[in-house]
């Protein structure tokens, strides 16, 4: 029989959906993988069963229905503050996972280097191989996740293609400052690197903090694909709706790659959700209020432990620092607490290029009474603490 390919051949399975399974197995609770437990608001949901019956069945244009586009153009520009040209900037993916598989292979070839933060989502490794990409790990320091300026510039100067950046950041919960930006910023504009963000946790942002998006720095809205998703900030993580926004010559290359990709994402969902996006401001400020109470409510739990962990500033997941609990992987600890605590986390390992066996990720993406069900359970860690 011929191989199978070398390239997909490495990767391992996700961790994250590993244990949701390990989480029903045990009858766990499930603070791993990150989604909310309601419903999205009920008029979007109306407005999909709508869509249906409007009869929007059949492919929508490949960059996106121009309804959404119009109204994704209009929102972006409401909160970016700069002019997004919805006919010419945008091209609407299968979420913001498509968009950074979009992002990626539509500025690196294979060989090139691609820089991204360590912990850092999943998702970004698998697309740094998939394009061929070599991934270029800088650290972010716990327990604060800041980077070293130093250790930026080598990876800068290395000879990166493209920079990943995710802020508001999963899983370690940090909001670049703008000063931080900025210094990003001006090493993409001195080693001429393209920089890819994820910002879908845009509206998910704590304690007063705003959510600069890098392409309005001076000099980036041309070097920035912005990837980005309607699945959080409307709570529809199922629909599968995202985007890349970015300047018109770079947007033109990406929606040839999208088409190739997928064609498109489902069309009656497009239509849908163009309700969502005419929210009203009070909408965003609901839903930054609602996770932060959450937040409170897990992290009131995790303070009675005697564990530590960093304050998310944004996103909705806290890294749990397991060093004081005597285990020497965290694998086989994520394992441990699911079955003998009751709730699921995800192993920290998953999040960092070499081993890291200090930490475990929990998410408060949970209704208030899931949270305290959970937190109930978390404080029998107190008795395992050393
Ligand atoms: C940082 C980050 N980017 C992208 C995604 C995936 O987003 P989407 O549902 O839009 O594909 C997630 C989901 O957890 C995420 O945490």
């Amino acid at each position: 029989m011929p191989q199978t390919s070398h390239r997909t051949a490495v990767f391992t399975e996700s961790l994250i959906r590993e244990m949701s399974r390990v989480a029903t197995r045990y009858g766990a609770i499930n603070l791993a993988q990150g989604f909310p437990d309601w419903d999205p608001p009920a008029v979007l949901v109306q407005a999909a069963k709508d869509a249906m019956d409007a009869g929007r069945h059949q492919y929508a244009v490949t960059w996106g229905a121009p309804e959404l586009r119009t109204a994704l153009g209009a929102k972006l520009t409401r909160f970016m503050g700069v002019p997004v040209e919805a006919d010419r900037e945008l091209v609407v993916t299968c979420g913001a996972t498509e968009a950074m598989m979009v992002a990626m292979m539509t500025v690196c070839d294979p060989g090139d280097k691609v820089g991204l933060f360590s912990p850092f989502y999943e998702n970004y490794n698998a697309d740094a191989i998939l394009t061929g990409a070599q991934a270029v790990h800088v650290p972010l320091h716990p327990p604060h996740y800041r980077f070293d300026p130093a250790e930026l510039r080598r990876a800068f100067a290395s000879g990166l293609k493209a920079f990943v950046l995710c802020n508001p950041s999963n899983p370690c919960g940090r909001v670049f400052t703008r000063e931080e930006l900025l210094q990003i910023a001006a090493l993409a504009e001195e080693f001429d690197v393209w920089v890819l963000t994820d910002e879908v946790y845009e509206h998910i942002v704590f304690d007063g903090r705003n959510h600069v998006y890098f392409s309005t720095l001076p000099g980036m809205a041309r070097r920035t694909l912005m990837c980005s998703s309607l699945s959080k900030t409307f709570s529809i993580t199922g629909w599968r709706l995202g985007y890349v926004h970015a300047a018109p010559d770079v947007i033109a290359q990406a929606r040839k790659v999208h088409d190739f990709l997928t064609v498109g994402a489902a069309a009656p969902l497009q239509h849908a959700v163009v309700t969502a996006l005419n929210f009203p401001a009070s909408y965003y400020d609901e839903l930054a209020g609602e996770y932060a109470a959450s937040r409170e409510v897990l992290l009131s739990y995790l303070d009675r432990t005697g564990l530590s962990y960093t304050r998310p500033e944004g996103a909705y997941f806290v890294m749990l620092d397991i060093s004081s609990l005597g285990y020497a992987n965290d694998v086989e600890f994520a394992h441990w607490m699911t079955r003998e605590i009751g709730v699921a986390p995800v192993p920290g390992s998953s999040f960092f290029p070499h081993p890291e066996h200090r930490y475990v990720r929990l998410n408060f993406a949970k209704k208030p009474a899931t949270l305290h069900a959970a937190g109930a359970r978390l404080l029998k860690l107190r008795d395992y603490v050393r």
